[in-house]
């Protein structure tokens, strides 16, 4: 047996990681501005997350909902404080396909509708629904397509307008990352993300937030859509959740009530998950994470925006797109390769940064002289 080929990988063979450094089989090391895709939110092996880990696996590892898991309740007692949102309730799962899968889910189960409003360009995840919600029709199978979801252009405030004044009560639900991610590092207006807001009020829909990319403090506020001043009814979450532990999940407004049996996991809400994403929370309040990401991620856009040869320059605190012409898009592979710097990228021409929240000004600065040294060598050529 072999792994299923799927993933296009990089040749490096990662062995060791610490902060935002990783070091590959040769012991050649890595500034890590990728993060594993947005995951590793308190940098790699913190010693405050593997001591709370390994505590808790000495003790136990998993039981099953079955029984009372007194380390649940601490962690939406910590998430609901450090997010602003105490009044909601926590429904743990293992990932951000699945919980925005149960957040639709839920949707459909409190208005007892079908449809759900998605947008150009949106990732929402691979399970079913999500990726039938999701603006990518080559990982769409057959099995997976429906009528239900509706796709608009994103940030079309007509496009929304028209589509509620034509499926008004048929709309269950309306999902939207408010910064892109897979799309490119994209923004929704604060107007189109009230529009919603309205219009889900005025049609008894469901407004959901997939925050799994954009949230958990990295922008500089828990919630990616606080900037806008909307809120939304579930917020959906997991990436930085556990710092690489797989967890996922939804935050949940008071206007549901919770059915027993209508939602519900084997392994999500763990003892061991639970203690990862608690040691999380736990950093990112004691050192001020949010704080970091904000100052930092913006010393990074004020700097690459003095950089010509940049098209592009979006994002908020480290959730960060950088827009190449087409002609330098081989950039994001020469960091890798020549400067051991993991980047992300969106298609075409985008270098996605999404590391670690306490990167410090030297990180920054190690990345902004390599991406100026590689972007003069082609100049040169
Ligand atoms: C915005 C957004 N939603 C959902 C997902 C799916 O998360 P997962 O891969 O954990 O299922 C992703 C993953 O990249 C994402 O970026």
């Amino acid at each position: 047996m072999k792994p299923f080929d799927v993933y296009p990988i990089n040749p490096i063979n990662i062995v060791k990681a610490s902060g935002s450094t990783v070091w590959d089989a040769e012991g050649n090391a890595y500034l890590d501005l990728y993060g594993g895709h947005a995951v590793i939110s308190i940098g790699h092996t913190h010693p405050h997350y593997v001591k709370r880990i390994t505590d808790q696996l000495n003790r136990i590892g998993f039981y099953s909902n079955s029984v009372e898991i007194p380390i649940q309740r601490e962690l939406a007692r910590l998430l609901g404080e450090v997010s602003g949102k105490m009044d909601y309730d926590l429904f743990l799962c293992n990932s951000g396909a699945e919980a925005n899968e149960n957040a639709l889910k839920l949707a459909s189960f409190y208005n007892k509708r079908r449809k759900v409003i998605a947008f150009s360009k949106s990732f929402h995840g691979r399970t079913s629904l999500a990726v039938a919600a999701t603006d990518n029709p080559n990982i769409v199978a057959p099995v997976n397509e429906t009528e239900n979801v509706i796709f608009l252009p994103f940030n079309d405030e007509k496009a929304l307008q028209d589509a509620f004044g034509t499926y008004g009560d048929e709309i269950s639900a309306v999902i939207i990352e408010s910064i892109q991610g897979v799309g490119g590092i994209r923004e929704a207006s604060i107007p189109f993300l009230q529009l919603i807001r309205s219009l889900c009020n005025q049609y008894n829909a469901v407004f959901i937030a997939d925050e799994v990319q954009c949230g958990y403090g990295r922008t500089g506020l828990f919630y990616a859509q606080d900037y806008s001043g909307v809120e939304a009814d579930i917020y959906t979450m997991a990436k930085g959740m556990g710092n690489g532990f797989p967890i996922g999940a939804i935050s949940i407004s008071p206007k549901f009530k919770a059915v027993h049996g209508s939602l519900g996991t084997t392994f999500g809400g763990n003892h061991l998950a639970c203690a990862a994403a608690l040691a999380v929370l736990e950093v990112i309040r004691q050192d001020n994470l949010m704080e970091n990401a904000l100052q930092v991620g913006q010393y990074l856009i004020d700097e690459l925006k003095k950089i010509d040869d940049i098209v592009e320059v979006r994002g908020r605190g480290l959730m960060i797109g950088i827009e190449l012409p087409a002609s330098l898009a081989h950039v994001k592979k020469d960091l890798l390769l020549k400067d051991r710097i993991f980047t992300g990228e969106a298609k075409p021409n985008v270098i996605r940064l999404l590391p670690a929240l306490n990167i410090t000004k030297q990180h920054a600065d190690q990345f902004l002289s390599a991406l100026q040294q590689q972007l003069k060598a082609v100049t040169v050529l």
